[in-house]
């Protein structure tokens, strides 16, 4: 996990409230208040989705929800942006193929 380990608002580390999300079936560690993609950068994840069209992965680039990039499926819900949206206890997190919701599936085209 990488991480920074002190920071002048956050503070250290070790102080701040570790809770477990889920992503595409494996648990990892995430700390309360921080944004879904952080939590998955810190943990080595750079594919959040694929595009409908050629099947490319996309990951973070805005950061502030403009580009839609980021998106996944969260707790079922396709086109979630990670990037403005922050972890929650148990959230199920899954790489989003295309649109995610053909036919009610996440299929990878
Ligand atoms: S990285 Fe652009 S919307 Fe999230």
């Amino acid at each position: 996990m990488k991480r920074i380990k002190e920071h002048p608002i956050l503070g250290k580390e070790e102080k701040r409230k570790k809770i477990k999300i889920v992503v595409n079936g494996k648990n990892i560690y995430a700390y309360k208040g921080e944004t879904i993609a952080a939590a998955l950068i810190a943990n080595g994840y750079r594919d959040f989705r694929y595009t409908h069209r050629f099947n490319l992965p996309r990951g973070f680039f805005c950061g502030i929800g403009q580009c839609t990039d980021c998106s996944m499926i969260v707790n079922g819900v396709p086109n979630i942006r990670t990037c403005v949206t922050r972890v929650e206890e148990g959230m199920i997190i899954e790489t989003q193929y295309g649109y995610g919701d053909k036919d009610g599936k996440n299929e990878r085209s």
